[in-house]
């Protein structure tokens, strides 16, 4: 939480394993080009994207969360009937409820297990990654997965270029156990600024704005977004997480080997890199490949970084994220 998280010296829970689960479909900037009036340049120069992966028809973001839970518990080398508790982060749920974790839950066959989503937008990894290192520390569960996923496409609005070059499907999970030695999660900061509600959003697919026609021809299904304000926020916001968090951490600069940055915007990142001084070869993107997947951004980001080496055992990485809300939050891993 925010300023009554006391410092934690020694870690409760660490992350033992990870996985992705990626659409197959690609869409480029240039097949862009031929749905709205925007161009390869545009997009790269103003974002630093050049593709996005796109859920097929019919897969939803349980399929993507599944594939994302059984490649995380393979890494971990953990059975499924051992998962005590599964949490899914995500703004774009197969259906109004249950929740995509109980589709998760089955398809896995995690029998043990209690399953639950939260959404807090981009930020939805790190609010999912305090609940399960508070679950851990309480002794409450020993092995949570935890899911980041997915269906963006679905809740995009094709005809507005505003929005529309900017999103991606995916989804990343990672296993958590308790941390046996000083290897693991050393603090997790989240805040949120519900006085901001409008910048970012989707107002219908709840009960306020039922599915009417008239919503319907109003595109309430669609997500909107203040553009500039939303940009001007990201960059405060996780410029400030990211200090809260190291200085909490008693993390210098020197002792940060990578800054995952949520994965929205190259110039956000740039900007957040900046304020705390990290420099360009410690930070993680993916941005030009994935654009931005919201709640599945970051643990795919961790999963990427591990196999490419760039977190190797003992490595220090500091994630930070911004997100509709407004949520933000940042935490400090030692792998
Ligand atoms: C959306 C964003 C890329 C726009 O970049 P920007 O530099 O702020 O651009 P502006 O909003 O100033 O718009 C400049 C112009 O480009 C236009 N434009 C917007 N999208 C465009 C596109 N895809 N292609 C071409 N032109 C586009 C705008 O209509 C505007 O035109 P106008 O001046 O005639 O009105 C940027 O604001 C952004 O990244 N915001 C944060 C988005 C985000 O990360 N959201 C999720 C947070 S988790």
């Amino acid at each position: 939480m925010g300023k009554t998280q006391p410092v934690k010296n020694k870690p409760f829970s660490q992350i033992i394993g990870t996985g992705v689960g990626i659409p197959q479909k690609v869409l480029t900037n240039f097949d862009l080009e031929k749905m709205v009036d925007t161009s390869d340049e545009w997009i790269k120069s103003r974002t630093g994207i050049e593709t996005r992966y796109i859920a097929e028809e019919g897969q939803f973001t349980s399929d993507l969360g599944t594939t994302a839970a059984l490649n995380a518990l393979h890494d971990a080398h953990v059975s499924a009937k051992d998962v005590d508790v599964i949490i899914f982060a995500t703004i774009t749920p197969d259906v109004g409820f249950p929740a995509t974790a109980v589709f998760v839950q089955k398809n896995i066959g995690a029998v043990n297990a209690a399953a639950f989503d939260i959404q807090a937008a981009c930020t939805g990894f790190l609010y999912g990654l305090e609940l399960a290192d508070s679950l851990i520390a309480a002794k409450k569960a020993k092995t949570v997965l935890l899911i980041g996923g997915e269906t963006i496409s679905r809740i995009t609005d094709y005809s507005d270029r505003n929005t529309c070059v900017l999103f991606g499907d995916g989804a990343g999970a990672v296993v958590l156990r308790a941390a046996e030695d000083d290897h693991g999660i050393l603090g997790v900061y989240t805040r949120s600024d519900g006085r901001l509600n409008n910048l970012l959003k989707l107002d219908g697919l709840g009960t306020k704005y039922p599915p009417t026609p008239e919503h319907y021809d109003q595109k309430m299904h669609f997500l909107r977004m203040e553009g500039r304000e939303v940009f001007k926020h990201a960059v405060t916001c996780m410029g400030d997480a990211a200090e809260a968090i190291m200085e909490r951490a008693s993390l210098s600069t020197e002792e940060v080997d990578l800054l995952i940055p949520h994965q929205a915007n190259i110039r956000i990142i740039e900007a957040t890199a900046k304020r705390v001084k990290v420099p360009p070869e410690k930070v993680f993107i993916n941005v030009n490949k994935y654009g931005n997947t919201s709640a599945a951004s970051i643990p795919i980001a961790i999963d990427e970084a591990r196999r490419q080496g760039r977190l190797k055992t003992g490595s220090v990485a500091v994630l930070v994220a911004f997100g509709g809300g407004f949520t933000w939050g940042a935490a400090a891993i030692r792998f």
